[in-house]
This record gives structure tokens, sequence and C-alpha cells, in this order.
């Protein structure tokens, strides 16, 4: 049976979530699912905006056909090749063969490249500010290059207010009929998957979305409609300040992370006793996390989020514990930067997991490494307590500068 909601008068939400994947791009998991969104206008002309992953092809079948109710479809907006949103485009094709592909150039590539289906016959390759009438509503296309694919696009329609948004604005987390931002409790259910989501999937492109951002300020917005998560009515203001710090690699709070990886707990306990030595210091909101327990995109999300992090690691064959270089080359390859870091190092006999990590850092942009790094031989020895207690201090000072 089909599960659609009017989101306007003449716009109707057909896309649909996925509780069943563990990961995302078979990469990040998804306990709380994802939603792919689909959006049918329909004007003089109707337009499907992006269609969704072929997991949930059958909902989305019924879906459309629903919303449409025995009119024809004439057009299918493409935003974004990836596939968790163009993985139905032949099918629907077949099924609408009086549809037209409405995409940018470098998506018509892709959709070769991705299916053999011929479609060139079938596609108005749109460019950087063309409009489209589609009777009472004018589509106005923006181009929005590596967000997330060199490909993407969005579409603002001009009456009703309405940026298309493609990845940008979304999130993981799977729909539960309240698709609109004012039906949810977005801040306290859905910020830290939103961040998680934004950080590991677009972090690396913060100028691109930088750029999209000054594209969207010109615009007169009234509703965003993502390709994942809610679409946003309400406090539009509250993810547009989140995009702004996270695509200039602005820490949203002045707060610490400890994340530490250790073998037999000796790195920990010195994580665990410079965590206390921060609390006597009156720092608040510590967040700490062993690397090897905790997913690699959780520590990504909170990384974007402190404004200072200690790094603790053994020394691993001769190199840096795996874990945690996994972390920080994800850290790198993010794009983070503008951050304070202080180290700890371990080694039984030979410890360099520290020039390591610091090697990592300086490759990165505005990472700033306390002096002062903690070196531990095997365990945290009783005259490195001092040693410890400087770097809270010197944290501490930071933090409530
Ligand atoms: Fe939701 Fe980049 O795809």
């Amino acid at each position: 049976m089909y599960a659609i909601r009017k989101i306007q008068e003449d716009l109707v939400y057909v896309g649909g979530s996925d509780r069943r994947l563990s990961r995302f791009e078979n990469l990040f998991p998804i306990p709380r699912g994802v939603s792919y969104n689909s959006y049918l206008l329909l004007d003089e002309k109707t337009v499907l905006f992006d269609t969704v992953d072929d997991s949930i092809s059958r909902q989305f079948y019924e879906n459309v056909e629903a919303a449409l109710a025995g009119r024809t479809l004439d057009y299918m907006v493409v935003h974004h090749m990836e596939p968790d949103h163009c993985s139905m485009i032949v099918a629907l094709l077949h099924r609408y063969p009086e549809a037209k592909i409405v995409c940018s150039a470098k998506a018509l590539t892709m959709i070769a490249q991705f299916y053999a289906e011929d479609v060139q016959a079938r596609a108005l390759v749109v460019a950087e500010g063309d409009k489209l009438s589609t009777g009472k509503h004018t589509l106005h296309f923006v181009m929005a290059p590596m967000v997330h694919w060199p490909e993407v696009m969005v579409t603002y329609d001009e009456p009703s207010k309405t940026l298309f948004s493609a990845d940008a604005f979304g999130t993981f987390g799977a729909l539960a009929g309240n698709i609109f931002d004012d039906e949810i409790d977005f801040d306290s259910a859905w910020m830290s998957d939103a961040r998680r989501y934004y950080t590991n999937i677009v972090g690396k492109y913060g100028a691109q979305v930088q750029a999209l951002l000054k594209k969207a300020a010109a615009l007169d917005i009234e509703m965003i409609c993502p390709l994942h998560g809610p679409v946003w009515r309400g406090n539009l203001g509250l993810l547009l300040d989140k995009y702004q710090k996270w695509s200039t690699y602005e820490p949203e709070d002045k707060r610490v992370m400890i994340a530490y990886a250790t073998m037999y707990g000796n790195t920990e306990n010195a994580a665990c006793v410079l965590a206390g030595m921060l609390a006597d210091c009156g720092v608040h909101k510590i967040a700490m996390y062993d690397v090897s327990g905790t997913d690699v995109s959780e520590l990504v999300a909170e990384s974007f989020q402190c404004s200072h992090l200690v790094l603790a690691a053994p020394t691993y064959n001769g190199g840096l514990h795996p874990r945690m270089e996994t972390f920080l080359n994800d850290l790198k390859a993010l794009n983070l930067q503008n951050r304070t870091v202080a180290l700890i190092e371990n080694g039984t006999w030979a410890p360099v997991s520290g020039r390591h990590m610091k090697a990592i850092l300086e490759s990165m942009k505005n990472m700033t490494v306390l002096d002062g790094t903690v070196a531990l031989k095997s365990s945290l020895a009783e005259g490195q307590l001092g040693a410890l207690a400087a770097l809270a201090d010197e944290i501490a000072a930071q933090l409530a500068e």
C-alpha cells in the first residue's frame, strides 16, 4: 500500500525509509535507518525530484503511482547520481515512457556509466541559471558540484520558495510518518545523526558547501526538501547555523574529546587520569572514546564538534596503533582544521606513536599540537603525574578563555 504525504498543495512526498540496511554506503552504521526522499510536483506538468534506493522500490512504485493518480510523469529531475537516489531511474523511464530526465551534463555522463540504457534522447541537460516552467511553477537549476559529487545540482522552485537540496541538509535516520522538522525533536533526537552524516559524507567539501550556502543566501527559501531526513519548514536556521560551522571547520563547542587506543589498559589509564584532572580543573562535558570500540564515523563527528582533542595511543609495529592511525587519516581526508591537540604516547621499548600522530596532524591545516607530549613507557609513572597535570591545566585554561 502507498505511504505518501502532502507537503504543499501540489507537492507530495513519495520516498520511503530503510530500517534493515546496517551500513550506509556499506561503510557507516545506521542503527536508526535512513530515508530516501523523493518528491512529486503535480503542476500542469508532473515532475519527480529524484528516485530512491532500489531496496525500497516496491514502496516507491506504489507511492508514485498513487500520487500521480492516473496522470503521466513528464519530468524526472536527477539532482545526484549516487545510487541511493538514482537506482530507479531506468525502471521509471520504462514505466513512464513520456518522462524526460532533467539533469546536469555530468549527471548524464554518469547515467551512461552506471546503466547500459541509452537515455540521451530523453534527457534535458540544464546548466547554472537555467529555468523550466511546469505551469504555475518555475524551476531554477543551481549547480552544486561536490555537494556531494561533481554532477550535483539543486533546484529552487520560485513560487513555493522551496529548495530541493540534494544531499545537503540531509541526515541519517528513518522517517516515521512525521516528515517535517516541526513534527519531530530534531535537536535532541536527530542532530547527532545529522552531524555524523554531514561530517563523514560531505565533511571534506567545506569550500563547496560554502559556495552553495552563498548561492542559497541569495534565494528566499521557506522550505528545504533534502534527499535524506526531514523536510525543513520550521526552524531552518537550526541546521543552517550548523552547516556554517561544519563547512568552515569551526568547532561547535569549546569542549574536549579524549580519544585513546589501548592494548592492555595502560594508555586508557593515562587517559582516565587526565580526564579526572581536567574535571578537577572545572572542565565540563568531557567526551572520551576508545577508538577500538567506537565506529570511526562517531569519532569524526565528535571531532567536528569539539575545539580540543587529546589523542593517546600505543606504539604498534614500530608505528602507530592501527585504529588511531585510521581515525587520524580519516580526519585528514575529511579536511578537519582549526583544532588544538594534546598527545599521549606509549611504548614499552621504543615509543614512537607520538611522532607518528604529530606527523599526520602537521600535514593537516591549522592544527595546533601542544608542547609537552606525555611519553609513557608501558604505563603511567608516578613521576609523570606532574606532566599530565600541566597538560590538563593548559587545556582547561584555553577552554576557559
Ligand atoms: Fe544520498 Fe550522495 O547520496
